[in-house]
């Protein structure tokens, strides 16, 4: 994809799709502002060249106009994090933004409405695409979170709106996501979990044709422990997955990845909080138990693993790490991780979702090499999808 810089940029109207998508609370407060930090470096960039910048965003899976989806209660945020006074559009087309557009100065940024109150957005309308073209030069986008979309403002656009490159953070997960993993540091290991493995068939069997080491925790071990023979008490289970687990440990086998399963694990009388909670060995779990994270014998293997890697793919919680008593598992995973970050350069990448929440969770967030903004867009990335957002900046 092409990138930023090789556009010439003062006094350019320059449309930016960036993922603004951040949870907000019932009082409208953003409650994690990560992704709004993530946007900052590309449109100050452009805003230090002399740019316009035209924002946009969807929040939310709005149907139609919705109030509580506006993107109004980032303003502030926005503002403060570009040292500009944000302006805001009461829509993300027609006449006012083609107005509040042509007024704005150089360096000046206009947040347009979520594009979702348009059900054109999803639909990837034509029309719609070349509307939002309309108002802007150039057209960059930074919205990997949403790149797995084929929707108006990440692909659509591209269509109308030339030249159309990649933004900073973009290309960072891409550089990451994509090219680390296509050319690690050997060894690589792979971590993945998650309570269920027929989410993550897609990235298992990709990485099982990359990686030297795939570690597997969370809910889904159980599956593979049944397929196994294993007693598995009351723990989660996809019996129609048996098969599966039994084929992707053969697949391992025979592609000569060493994979590692834990060996004891942390088992509970219920699915709460204060459950009564034992540790157990693997391969016994009693009946009337269910292990909800893994035990200390299997983190002592696990970090003794990981210490001789190069590079590590993290993707998924090792156990039920909302509820204290089954975090220790996946804490101690994204504690191993930042140490080998910092002290032995070992390049660690944390793909979306839950693993990231527990990485954040355990203020380790800046010790890792990259966590990913996206959660459905890292997991096709690391399937080995071809992104519709990334493919219309490849053939723009
Ligand atoms: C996300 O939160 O994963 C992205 O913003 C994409 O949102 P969506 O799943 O509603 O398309």
């Amino acid at each position: 994809v092409g990138t930023l810089g090789e556009a010439d940029l003062r006094g350019k109207k320059v449309f930016v799709r960036a993922d603004l998508n951040v949870p907000l609370d019932d009082a409208q407060k953003i409650t994690d502002d990560t992704r709004i930090r993530a946007s900052v470096p590309t449109i100050k960039f452009l805003l230090g060249n002399g740019a316009k910048v035209i924002l946009a965003s969807h929040l939310g899976r709005p149907k139609g106009v919705t109030p509580k989806y506006s993107l109004k209660p980032l303003v502030p945020r926005l503002s403060e994090l570009l040292g500009v006074d944000v302006v805001m559009a009461n829509d993300c087309i027609g006449e006012e933004v083609e107005k509040l557009a042509a007024v704005l100065p150089d360096g000046g940024v206009l947040l347009l409405e979520n594009v979702r109150f348009y059900k054109e957005e999803e639909k990837n309308d034509p029309e719609f695409a070349k509307k939002l073209a309309s108002i802007a030069d150039l057209y960059v986008n930074d919205a990997f979170g949403t790149a797995h979309r084929a929707h108006a403002s990440t692909e659509g656009v591209t269509k109308f709106l030339k030249p159309a490159v990649a933004g900073f953070l973009m290309q960072k997960e891409l550089d990451y996501l994509v090219g680390a993993v296509a050319n690690p540091k050997k060894p690589f290991a792979a971590i993945v979990g998650g309570s269920k493995v027929s989410s993550k068939i897609g990235v298992i069997e990709s990485l099982l044709a990359k990686v030297d080491v795939l570690i597997l925790g969370g809910g889904m071990i159980f599956t593979f422990y049944k397929a196994q023979g294993y007693a598995v008490g009351k723990s989660l289970v996809e019996e129609d997955k048996l098969e599966l687990a039994t084929s992707l440990i053969e697949k391992a086998k025979a592609k000569g990845v060493a994979l590692l399963l834990p060996t004891d694990v942390v088992v509970a009388d219920k699915f709460a909080a204060d459950a009564e909670s034992k540790i157990v060995p693997a391969s016994s779990i009693p009946d009337g138990w269910m292990g909800l994270d893994v035990g200390p014998d299997a983190i002592k293997t696990f970090n003794e693993t990981l210490d001789t890697t190069k590079t590590i793919i993290w993707n998924g919680p090792m156990g039920v790490f909302e509820f204290e008593k089954f975090a220790a598992g996946t804490d101690a995973i994204a504690k191993k991780l930042a140490e080998l970050t910092t002290t032995k350069g070992v390049t660690t990448i944390i793909g979306g979702g839950d693993s990231v929440a527990a990485v954040e969770k355990a203020g380790l967030a800046d010790k890792m090499s990259h966590i990913s903004t996206g959660g459905g867009a890292s997991l096709e990335l690391l399937e080995g999808k071809t992104l519709p957002g990334v493919l219309a900046l490849d053939e723009a």
